[in-house]
């Protein structure tokens, strides 16, 4: 397995070009299950998750070609409408599927990550709202099978609580069902308004995204389009935090600074320097950083995939910081981890307490997932001494080029192929 070296005490200064958005790139592929004519996604970023998404398309009978960050999408051909467990197990997005095939063919199998119960996992908010389309859902051998023999039918859709997946899937099976639906208490997320343009180009009919009620007219197909994903605000994000905690400075360009207000306020709150200018984002930091409380909630508020990182610069603020962690429970796999290189953290149930330190040092640290190894990343820039990250592979998922990009900006790190 690859790991990681990296050595801290480094400013990093330098530019940094954004990659398309992660969280965004997989629904808008999923779409390409319904687009009768293929489809072509620009700025779609190299990941192992957009990588495990084709090999899932794939499966499901639409092939891809990827030319640069540009991949075309050929129209489905034939109608596989089971999603494996060997290709699902790697990806928990590979739920998005459900809506589509359902929606286009009237059936969906997908296998439950990890092949846990449904209520103990949490799939149960994108079942509910392929139910009040007219789906019959069941439980079949650790699968989840949806069925509407006679096509989805349009009809009001009510959340009980935020859910991003779960609305990107009812968004696509919404806008082929006959009629319209009314979806209630919807995520707002940028990467929920991409989708939703993106459908609107192949031909369906939705209002009302980026608010909490999204309308759509189902149509009865969709055609093809071009788009553009959307930018990544968490890798944007990601690395204006790691101008902060080296207390240096990076220049952000093909970023989206509307998208994340909430944490330049809280940078700014922290005595960092953000310059927006288009789309071009330049972040100072010349002092140490000083504590700011933070807790994570849906869009607009502070993004959950950016609070391991955000800690990761209190764990060196000049006093004591609060993280209050509101969407998902034990998403703080990565205090442990922090307290080895030197963090001062105490977790009480959803919220941590952090007692900024002056210097952390290196250690020997795991990738747990995705953001807690980011997080372990920024840390192991301003440690003192080598630090090794093992489990890469996490990483890779969702950062495009991660090693590159910091290197450009003068950071020592390398990787170790195993
Ligand atoms: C997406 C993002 C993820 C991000 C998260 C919250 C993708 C591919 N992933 O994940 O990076 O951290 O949004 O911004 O876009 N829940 C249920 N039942 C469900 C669905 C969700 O109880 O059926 C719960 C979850 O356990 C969680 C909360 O709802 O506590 C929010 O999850 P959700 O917004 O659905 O996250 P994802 O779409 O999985």
């Amino acid at each position: 397995m690859d790991k990681l070296l990296i050595t801290g005490g480094t400013a990093l200064k330098g530019e940094i070009a954004i990659s398309g958005a992660k969280n965004a790139a997989l629904p808008l592929m999923a779409t390409a299950l319904m687009a009768e004519e293929g489809m072509v996604l620009d700025n779609l970023p190299s990941l192992a998750d957009t990588d495990c998404m084709c090999e899932l398309l794939a499966h499901l009978g639409v092939e891809s070609v990827r030319e640069g960050d540009t991949v075309s999408f050929a129209s489905a051909r034939g109608a596989e409408t089971d999603a494996p467990y060997e290709i699902v197990r790697k990806m928990r997005a590979s739920v998005l599927v459900l809506g589509p095939l359902l929606a286009r063919y009237g059936r969906a199998r997908v296998s439950l990550p990890g092949g846990c119960a449904i209520g103990s996992r949490p799939v149960d908010l994108h079942i509910m709202a392929m139910e009040a389309l007219g789906a019959k859902v069941t439980l079949e051998e650790g699968d989840v099978l949806a069925e509407a023999a006679g096509g989805l039918i349009g009809g009001d859709v009510v959340f009980p609580t935020v859910s991003v997946g779960a609305t990107e899937n009812v968004l696509m099976a919404a806008a082929l069902a006959k009629g319209t639906s009314r979806l209630i208490n919807v995520a707002r997320e940028p990467e929920i308004i991409d989708l939703a343009e993106c459908l609107i180009a192949m031909g369906a009919k939705i209002s009302g995204q980026g608010t909490d009620v999204i309308e759509v007219e189902g149509v009865t197909a969709l055609t093809s389009c071009r788009h553009a994903v959307v930018a990544d605000r968490i890798e944007a994000g990601t690395f204006a935090l790691a101008a902060a905690i080296t207390q240096g400075q990076i220049t952000l360009t093909h970023a989206r600074a509307d998208h994340l207000a909430s944490l330049f306020a809280a940078m700014a709150a922290s005595g960092v320097q953000v310059e927006i200018d288009g789309d071009r984002i330049t972040v100072t930091a010349t002092e140490r950083p000083r504590p700011v409380d933070i807790t994570t909630d849906p869009y607009p508020g502070f993004p959950t995939d950016l609070q391991a990182q955000f800690m990761a610069l209190m764990t060196v603020a000049s006093g004591t910081s609060q993280v209050a962690e509101t969407i998902f429970e034990n998403r703080f796999m990565h205090v442990p981890e922090l307290a080895r290189m030197g963090a001062n953290i105490q977790v009480n149930g959803g919220h941590a307490l952090v007692r900024g330190v002056e210097q952390l040092t290196a250690a020997p640290v795991m990738a747990t997932d995705l953001r807690a190894s980011v997080s372990l990343v920024l840390a192991a820039l301003v440690a003192e001494g080598e630090t090794t990250l093992q489990r890469v592979y996490h990483l890779d998922r969702g950062y495009d080029r991660l090693e590159e990009k910091l290197s450009a900006c003068g950071a020592k790190i390398r990787r170790v192929r195993g």
